[in-house]
């Protein structure tokens, strides 16, 4: 097949390249970074040089079909920065763009496209979201509402076909994950708040085997959610990972300094409380995570994040 990344040199992107090769797929990836096109040829996979918040700058150097598009582009949150109202509308349209315009070439090349989403569910107790959930967008999930409206009518209209794999918090060797690492590293890994609420996670590796059943089952208009089997919460997390790196117990930072320091749209995500269920994916996609509990994906990505193997960093 001829699948064409946006985002592949990212955290799932890494791992995803070499599964889409491996499985002798014809597979193109764009990034903004001349240096990443080298990398992206050792894989065994097609650079293609450009943005897409521009189409026009990469679309020639596509190939003539596409059998499916999948986006894992992410815009520039920088963590630890406070998020300004400013930044945030930034982000909005930035978001908007790359949902626009891969949407927009799927309906180019008549190929479906794979769209990411985040579990953005409030749950309470012992309830357990899945896929009819409705998505809360609060803080700065708030950015994905104009790209809730365009899923929307795409599925209406079967026009780009689409299907949504929703992540719970993405974890693995690279993407946003390293800053968490190297805070750690530094001693300086905290828990935000009380740390008691339950956030989904998922191993990058495992969010990138899903994308490879969605491509083989090809599941138009449904969603899935990507999480693996086992609830945890944000303390949970933070302090098993600093006992794996055999560093100090991470200390608490109280909610309002969070909110006094990133901002009320980090503060509200931070804070968000969810549990959800995998069992469509495992039903449909015939998926199952690798990790089914972050205890051990953590293993492995500490390890491997110890001796840097990312093709792209
Ligand atoms: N990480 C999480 O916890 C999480 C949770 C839920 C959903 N998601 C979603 O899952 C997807 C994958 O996440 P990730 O953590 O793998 O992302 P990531 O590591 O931050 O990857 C960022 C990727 O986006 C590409 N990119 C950014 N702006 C671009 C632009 N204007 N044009 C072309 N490429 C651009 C980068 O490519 P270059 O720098 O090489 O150009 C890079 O490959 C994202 O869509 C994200 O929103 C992530």
């Amino acid at each position: 097949m001829k699948i064409f990344v946006i985002g592949g040199t990212g955290l799932v992107g890494s791992y995803l390249l070499p599964l889409l090769v491996d499985n002798g797929n014809e597979v193109y990836a764009l990034t903004r970074n001349e240096s990443k096109i080298e990398k992206i040829k050792r894989i065994g996979a097609h650079g293609i040089l450009g943005d897409i918040r521009n189409p026009r700058s990469f679309k020639d150097s596509l190939p003539q079909n596409l059998d499916i598009i999948v986006l894992l582009a992410m815009p520039g949150v920088k963590p630890g920065h406070r998020m300004t109202r400013k930044r945030k509308a930034e982000l909005r349209e930035e978001t908007n763009d790359f949902f626009r315009n891969s949407m927009d070439l799927a309906i180019s090349y008549n190929a479906p496209v794979i769209l990411p989403g985040g579990t953005s569910y409030h749950t309470e107790k012992d309830e357990i979201a899945d896929e009819t959930w409705p998505v809360l967008r609060v803080g700065l999930t708030e950015i994905g509402r104009d790209t809730d409206e365009m899923i929307d009518r795409a599925i209406k209209t079967n026009n780009p076909k689409i299907i949504q794999l929703i992540y719970g918090k993405i974890y693995g060797n690279g993407g946003l994950f390293r800053f968490m690492y190297n805070m750690m590293e530094k001693g300086r890994g905290k828990i935000l708040g009380k740390g008691d609420n339950y956030v989904p996670n998922i191993h990058a590796g495992d969010a990138a085997s899903a994308i490879v059943k969605a491509i083989d089952k090809m599941p138009v208009g449904e969603k899935f959610i990507i999480a693996d089997d086992t609830p945890a919460t944000q303390k949970d997390f933070t302090i098993f990972m600093a006992e794996l790196m055999n560093k100090k117990r991470p200390g608490k930072i109280p909610g309002f300094i969070v909110k006094l320091i990133l901002g009320k749209d980090f503060y509200e995500i931070i804070r968000m409380n969810c549990k959800v269920s995998n069992e469509k994916a495992k039903r449909i996609l015939g998926w199952y995570p690798n990790y089914p509990s972050y205890k051990e994906g953590l293993k492995e990505t500490i390890q491997e994040m110890k001796e840097n193997k990312n093709y792209f960093s």
